[in-house]
């Protein structure tokens, strides 16, 4: 498939598939899955969208989401549910949307070869921001928790309102 072939072109009803990957898929990016999901959900919007994460790593597979995540999340309602899985090559087609947390993550993922075009750091629409990626809070503090919830936060609202407003991704930092 041609990198500007989505997996369905943009005006079909096909949800918009979006796929939220970091390194171990039980903190970051199941976040965002939750997050994402939850925020779809309260504007009525949950079946506009194909939604999910994975790790570049797998040594996590099958596990639920950190405790130390799910219970930032529950604090604010939302219930984290899913199972760590490691990315896959069919990821790539399934997808419209690859956001990555940080730049490790986009390296691999673009290395393995998802499209340039479809693969995005997930602050990319938080350009004002002190954090252009998402700081990994594994081995932190739960300081480093509450962080990555309030960009994870508002990164999704903006992913959201775009793409229910029928606009690409922006505003945008510089091309890099
Ligand atoms: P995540 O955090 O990428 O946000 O899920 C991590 C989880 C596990 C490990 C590293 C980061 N780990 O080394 O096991």
């Amino acid at each position: 498939m041609p990198d500007s072939a989505a997996p369905n072109s943009p005006d079909s009803d096909a949800p918009i598939g979006v796929l939220f990957v970091c390194l171990g898929n039980i903190c970051r990016s199941p976040l965002a899955e939750g997050v994402f999901r939850h925020k779809a959900a309260r504007r009525g919007a949950a079946r506009r969208f194909d939604i999910d994460s994975a790790g570049t790593g797998g040594w996590h597979a099958g596990e639920l989401a950190d405790p130390r995540m799910r219970e930032t999340a529950m604090r604010r309602g939302v219930t984290l549910e899913s199972r760590a899985r490691q990315i896959v090559d069919a990821d790539f087609d399934r997808f419209h949307h690859i956001l990555c947390m940080d730049d490790d993550n986009l390296d691999r993922v673009r290395t393995a070869g998802a499209p340039f075009d479809r693969t995005r750091l997930l602050l990319d629409v938080v350009p004002e921001g002190a954090h252009r990626t998402v700081p990994d809070p594994y081995y932190g503090g739960g300081g480093g928790f509450e962080l990555v919830y309030a960009l994870v936060d508002l990164a999704c609202d903006r992913w959201l309102e775009q793409w229910l407003n029928g606009g690409r991704p922006g505003p945008d930092r510089a091309a890099r």
